[in-house]
């Protein structure tokens, strides 16, 4: 029986998770609230509250799962892609762990756990894969030809589809992280109620920065026509801004898809949560014939339980690492 320990730590979210069998027994995670005021995330409040939940939130996750300690088999971390101060914590825990515990340690790459989340559940694709990966630091298309045989074959050149989202909020004036609250607001707004520019970039790319100079520029014009522009109009900003970014997702994954000729489609990452990407992605694999995967709620954004299922991919390959591990700020997939 193999019975893994997942741990997460590489922004601000603090998360454990046990897996047996391939099966997630316990997910917890910590939230941190205390970077909402600041309208992003503080590296340095990150760690310091990290090191506040890791131990707590271990203890219930193997609590949760109804095992003992002992039982674990080996230890899977977020090696990185991350902040770095924040990696340190899960990575210092896991090291310490596994070594008070005497078993292995197995590194994670945080966007191939995003991606390997499709495997927690029943509905598992087949490789080879289209991922759509979009979170708060990250907008790529990935094919993905096995467990971790995973090609990268369009990218952000600049802003992320999550930065996007949470830059358009911090505009309206909408607290961090604003990805959700554009999302709740767009539910009851008009999406052609203001039409905002796609880039036009060659490829399977992307770019927002130019999207959100755009948003920027039309809300100082309309509020200096019309200073309660914003709160009047809220739901229809929020819902054409979210058209559009979902427009600009949705348009290069068929672009991915008829280049690869690939026919199966999952979307991964934070922003997966969005329910504008959920609905338009179904409704292109309805009308196109394709499959597609859509991660539940609680696997979009960053959790343990995909650190937990791709250590236990690892474990069955034996892929373990030393002691003399460091995390990494930057890892590609
Ligand atoms: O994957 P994630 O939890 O953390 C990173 O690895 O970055 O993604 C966080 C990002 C944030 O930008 C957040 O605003 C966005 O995902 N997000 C959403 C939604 N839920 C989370 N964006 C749009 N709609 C949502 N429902
Ligand atoms: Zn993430």
């Amino acid at each position: 029986m193999s019975v893994i320990l997942g741990i997460e730590s590489s922004c601000d979210e603090t998360s454990a998770a046990i897996c047996i069998e391939g099966n997630i027994a316990s997910n917890m995670i910590a939230n941190q609230t205390v970077h909402e005021k600041f309208g992003g995330v503080v590296p340095e409040l990150a760690s310091r509250a990290h090191q506040q939940n890791i131990i707590p939130t271990v203890e219930q996750a193997i609590k949760q799962a109804g095992i003992q300690k002992a039982t674990i088999e080996a230890v899977a971390f977020t090696r990185g892609p991350g902040l770095l101060g924040s990696l340190l914590v899960g990575t210092s825990f896991a090291k310490s762990f596994a070594l008070a515990l005497g078993i292995p340690l197995i590194e994670v790459n945080h966007m191939q756990a995003h991606i390997l989340a499709h495997f927690i559940d029943d509905a598992k694709p087949d490789f080879p894969f289209l991922c759509l990966t979009v979170s708060g630091g990250h907008t790529q298309i990935v094919l993905v030809k096995d467990y971790f045989k995973m090609e990268v074959i369009g990218q952000t050149m600049d802003d992320a589809a999550g930065e996007a989202f949470d830059k358009t909020a911090k505009i309206l004036g909408l607290p961090y992280p604003g990805g959700p609250l554009i999302d709740r607001y767009a539910q009851s707004g008009n999406p052609l109620a203001y039409s905002f520019p796609e880039p036009q970039i060659p490829g399977l790319n992307f770019s927002f920065s130019g999207l959100k100079t755009a948003i920027l520029y039309f809300i100082k014009q309309k509020v200096a026509e019309q200073p309660h522009f914003v709160s009047e109009n809220l739901s229809d900003i929020c819902a054409s801004v979210q058209h559009r970014i979902v427009s600009i997702l949705l348009n290069k994954l068929r672009k991915a898809v008829l280049q690869t000729g690939v026919n199966s489609i999952a979307i991964a990452g934070g922003v997966s949560a969005n329910s504008g990407l959920r609905n338009a992605l179904l409704e292109f694999g309805e009308k196109n014939n394709k499959q597609v995967f859509i991660p539940r709620f609680e696997y979009c954004t960053d959790n343990a339980a995909m650190i937990a299922i791709a250590g236990y991919f690892k474990f069955l390959a034996r892929d373990f690492v030393g002691q003399d591990i460091a995390p990494l700020a930057r890892w590609s997939i």
